[in-house]
């Protein structure tokens, strides 16, 4: 672009930033290069100002007072432990859901845009090996899972991951590199979610470099938007899917071809559904399934009071007892509506550490949250789902993210859980697992989603597995 062009696009963008006080940004323009004011330009000429103006002092400069509505109660679960005629319920359910599967009506679909700062991994996180043997990543696993359920159901499943401009070029270049794990490639499809700038609490944009504006992924709930402006929801409209299975990129566990979920969310006609488990303890990390005001929602744990953490029934149980396990279904037709609407789901307030430079153009690393980002979050949208549903899961066999660099939902505690659970498949199958004295297993096993993807086909297949020998290390493909 010639100098003369550039200079007209720095007016236009110039006059955007005077009327909202943030000419500060440009006070470098005059070292940059060609390339890097063009990046400056590009940078700025994508912050959503219709969005954000108003935010900026609702949520930035003020922090938005939430207050948990007075009627929070738990919502009504389809339970995991089934009477007859539950089972009954179930077993019609999961013959719908393989129809659907059958039909090629689900496709799958991992939100990939989070920045795994907990983690501490360089590179995006489903490029992380999380299996006990094998090293396999979880895009491996899930590619492996898509590949099963499209063999499984003789239909071409597509798969969609969200990813964001931070690591959209490094995940494409992960998955090519691995020719798609073996799925056609015009099956797996890439989109980045969009960004809003990170601000100081005086609501003043940072910038990372002089010609960077501090910008960060606008949560989860972009991945609506997200599915909309890349085309994925017209591909998928255009294949005749009608289900999204939503995950994400941290949990190996998940079924995302469950076709009792598949079959449940459809037979109730619902929108949007979503899987939970008990909780782990009153105050685990994960957001909490309810009703407020005649509408379910969840209410994160940072924002769950304790005393509603810590609430029990009379027989002694956990009063509010749904977790989260951010594993959805989504109509695409409801995406469709809310999307299309002019909707935009809540906004959250985040305070993080961002790096940023400051007037004298040094970087600063801080040390305690420094900067405000906004998110949205995909669970805000079951309030505004037609018959939105909640399927109890055992959290043994579908749960077990890998967040954080030690301790909880860690790699360590990721493995030991694919491990029982693949040990607890073996049992179901009385194939032999060797234990130590106190009753754990004496081997190191993965079972690959191309063997099998619940303890069922174990059974079926158990004459294709040899034996098991204490202190094995075994991939069961
Ligand atoms: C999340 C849920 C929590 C749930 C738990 C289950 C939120 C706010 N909370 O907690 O209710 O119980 O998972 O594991 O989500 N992501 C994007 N783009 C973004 C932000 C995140 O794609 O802009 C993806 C990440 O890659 C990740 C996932 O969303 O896969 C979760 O994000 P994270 O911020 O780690 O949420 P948690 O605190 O783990």
């Amino acid at each position: 672009m010639d100098p003369a062009s550039i200079d007209a696009r720095r007016e236009a963008v110039a006059a955007q930033l005077t009327a909202r006080n943030q000419t500060h940004v440009l006070r470098w323009w005059d070292e940059l290069t060609s390339a890097q004011r063009l990046q400056l330009l590009a940078d700025l000429g994508s912050i959503p100002w219709d969005t954000v103006d108003p935010l900026i002092d609702s949520h930035v400069r003020n922090a938005p007072t939430r207050r948990l509505p007075s009627g929070l109660t738990p919502p009504a679960v389809y339970p995991h432990e089934t009477d007859p005629g539950e089972r009954r319920e179930y077993a019609e359910a999961i013959e719908q859901g393989r129809n659907q599967l059958r039909d090629g009506k689900v496709a799958a679909f991992t939100v990939a845009g989070g920045q795994g700062t907990r983690l501490g991994f360089d590179g995006p996180k489903g490029a992380v090996a999380v299996t006990p043997v094998g090293d396999r990543t979880l895009f491996e696993l899930f590619a492996g899972m898509v590949k099963a359920a499209r063999g499984r159901s003789e239909a071409a499943i597509p798969w969609y991951i969200m990813t964001s401009p931070g690591n959209h070029d490094d995940t494409e270049a992960f998955l090519t590199g691995h020719s798609f794990f073996g799925l056609p490639e015009a099956d797996v499809r890439l989109f980045s979610q969009g960004m809003l700038p990170a601000f100081d609490a005086q609501g003043r944009l940072l910038l990372v470099e002089k010609h960077r504006v501090a910008l960060a992924p606008d949560g989860h709930g972009g991945s609506l938007k997200a599915l909309c402006t890349s085309g994925a929801l017209a591909d998928m409209q255009r294949r005749g899917i009608t289900t999204i299975s939503y995950f994400q990129v941290d949990n190996p566990l998940v079924k995302p071809f469950d076709p009792l979920f598949i079959g449940l969310h459809t037979s109730a006609g619902s929108d949007m559904s979503t899987k939970v488990a008990a909780k782990a303890d009153d105050l685990e990390a994960v957001g909490n399934l309810c009703m407020q005001d005649g509408k379910l929602g969840v209410v994160e744990y940072s924002e769950f009071p304790e005393q509603f953490a810590r609430a029990r029934n009379d027989d002694g149980s956990r009063k509010f007892d749904a977790g989260n396990l951010a594993i959805h279904l989504l109509d695409v037709a409801f995406v469709e509506r809310i999307v299309g609407v002019s909707f935009e789901l809540p906004f959250r307030r985040a305070e993080k550490k961002v790096t940023h430079i400051d007037e004298q153009g040094a970087s600063v690393e801080p040390e305690t949250p420094n900067a405000i980002k906004l998110e949205t979050f995909v669970f805000d949208a079951l309030p505004l789902a037609n018959n939105p549903l909640v399927l109890e899961v055992d959290r043994s066999e579908e749960f077990s993210p890998v967040k954080n660099a030690t301790g909880t939902d860690s790699l360590d505690t990721s493995k030991r859980d694919q491990m029982l659970r693949a040990c607890r498949w073996l049992d179901s199958a009385e194939v032999p697992v060797p234990r130590k004295p106190d009753g754990s297993p004496d081997v190191t096993i993965t079972i690959a989603p191309s063997f099998a993807l619940d303890a069922d086909e174990v059974r079926l297949k158990r004459d294709q597995i040899g034996p098991i020998r204490a202190g094995d290390a075994v991939s069961i493909d």
